[in-house]
């Protein structure tokens, strides 16, 4: 668990020395669960969203883009379901005036019983050694059935309390436990109300007529009113796609793990429109193609697994999670929801408009039924920073902390690098640099001893450094290292496109699907 963290701590603070991460407004000691994208987070995460936006529009003829307004009409979130159920039961703590979520108390709570169990599980087995049936001894020691019991007890009253809508029953399940504010270890709670997600804000100017409006707690709601519009005007035949990327705010009350849960971030949605009856066909289709998305970035297949829901939303009749392999665990990185035809059926009822398809096949109309998928952009910026970034022991028993980005998504393809800063090495350098930059993102840097470049260089993510030295006046030829290997060849100076090109171009990493 410590090196867990400890691998947490260094994601963070690496984010923040190399200039991809930084806390929002941070002058003012920053904003909770806010964050911005430096110079090589941004250009990271560009890349991500191109990656995502390649595989959806430009490889799909019958999936095309949308860039919807962040602020919609408010009736939109009446009709989405948002304004009456998108809620988190929430207590706030008298004593300390922090604010918690309800449910995450209560579960922090039954996890500590989850450690004391395992606890108990890995002295056991110390000490039993081979001989040890865990099983066994997690069905019969006492202490063991004690904890686990009572934590699933806990977990099943709060979630019929939850379902229930008696957060009565829930405020009464903190006392009973005797749960103590965090903070000030005070047990001085207020009721337990639900609170809405979704950030109000104001349309107009003057206090009597402005109007209120929410930010978009998701951009699916974008694609779905605008679903007849994109449809007659592109002549799209079912079964089509609309893709957006874009942002999305929600007040969470608990946000933690850096960019994992923000207030403010990033989403990639594409929602698939289908023929009622076809959804599970679909949704299995859009299940596995967006795991093979994930895997062509090479990050490991073991890093991620399909977690399918048992409990359906309302408006769902199929749903599943891919979990990614995060420094505190495997969490939910994307989402593949059967969404039925709930969305556009609700729009309709509450916009009084058609929001139908003719299938011409059938010569029918129906409103069709739809397959979402979702991920965050600051999600997959998490999975693919914390898994690439390592510590390596060299074969000299030096140490050297390597970003190892899948190349497609690099910030810097690569950096040029004089050997000195004389002989006129640095102009060829730059000459090479001012050619290669029509076609990648390149650096120049001639700083310090060349070792100490490759390293910050490494740190960075750049999967290439292009090393300008004496021969090069003689033959025209560099050295090009290599990130992963650390391997160096010489090559012609003509060569260095074609070379890159094929290690970083989005052709080749898709094709890996
Ligand atoms: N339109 C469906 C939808 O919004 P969701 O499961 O609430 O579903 C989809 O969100 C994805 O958006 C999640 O899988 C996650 O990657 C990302 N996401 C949700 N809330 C987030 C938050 N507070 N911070 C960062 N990413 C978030």
């Amino acid at each position: 668990m410590a090196k867990q963290e400890d691998l947490f701590k260094n994601v963070v603070s690496h984010a923040k020395e190399y200039g991809f991460i930084f806390p929002s407004s941070e002058i003012y000691d920053g904003l909770s669960a806010v964050y911005d994208y430096a110079q090589n987070g941004v250009e990271l995460k560009k890349n991500i969203r191109e990656y995502w936006w390649k595989s959806m529009v430009q490889m799909h003829e019958n999936i095309v883009g949308l860039d919807a307004a962040i602020l919609m009409h408010p009736t939109t979130w009446k009709a989405s379901g948002h304004v009456d159920a998108f809620n988190d039961p929430l207590i706030d703590n008298k004593d300390s005036k922090k604010r918690y979520r309800a449910d995450v108390l209560i579960e922090d709570y039954a996890e500590k019983l989850n450690i004391k169990a395992q606890k108990e599980i890995e002295k056991a087995k110390s000490r039993f050694g081979d001989a040890f049936n865990e099983q066994e001894f997690i069905t019969t020691n006492p202490r063991v059935v004690e904890y686990l019991s009572k934590k699933n007890e806990i977990l099943a009253r709060m979630a019929k309390s939850l379902d229930a809508g008696d957060l009565d029953d829930v405020k009464l399940l903190i006392e009973e436990l005797e749960l103590a504010c965090p903070d000030s270890g005070s047990r001085n709670w207020t009721e337990v109300r639900q609170f809405n997600l979704m950030f109000g804000t104001k349309l107009g100017a003057s206090a009597d007529t402005a109007m209120d409006l929410y930010l978009r707690p998701e951009t699916a709601q974008g694609i779905f009113v605008n679903f007849l519009n994109v449809q007659k005007t592109g002549r799209m035949k079912i079964p089509f796609g609309i893709a957006q990327t874009g942002k999305a705010f929600r007040n969470e009350i608990v946000a933690r793990q850096f960019i994992f849960r923000m207030r403010e971030f990033e989403q990639m949605e594409m929602q698939f429109f289908v023929k009622p009856g076809e959804e599970m066909k679909w949704y299995h289709y859009w299940k596995e193609t967006r795991l093979k998305w994930h895997n062509s970035l090479g990050l490991g297949a073991e890093n991620y697994r399909f977690h399918d829901h048992e409990k359906l939303a309302h408006y769902a009749n199929a749903a599943a999670d891919i979990e990614f392999n995060f420094p505190f665990g495997f969490k939910e990185l994307e989402g593949i929801h059967s969404r039925t035809d709930f969305d556009l059926k609700a729009h309709e009822q509450f916009s009084g408009k058609k929001l139908q398809y003719f299938d011409t096949e059938e010569n029918k109309n129906y409103v069709p039924y739809v397959v979402e998928t979702s991920v965050g952009l600051d999600r997959m910026f998490l999975a693919v920073f914390s898994k690439s970034l390592q510590e390596e022991t060299l074969e000299d028993g030096s140490t050297r902390t390597v970003l190892r980005l899948p190349s497609v998504l690099a910030p810097t393809k690569a950096a040029v690098l004089p050997l000195v800063k004389k002989d006129g090495l640095p102009e060829i350098a730059k000459e090479i640099m001012e050619e290669l930059k029509w076609d990648f993102n390149v650096a120049y840097d001639e700083k310090d001893a060349v070792g100490r470049r490759y390293r910050r260089q490494d740190a960075l993510g750049t999967p290439f450094c292009i090393t300008v030295d004496h021969q090069t006046v003689e033959d025209k030829t560099v050295t090009i290292r290599h990130r992963d290997t650390m391997l160096q060849e010489r090559v012609a100076i003509t060569d260095l496109k074609n070379i890159i090109e094929k290690e970083v171009s989005v052709r080749n990493w898709l094709m890996k699907m």
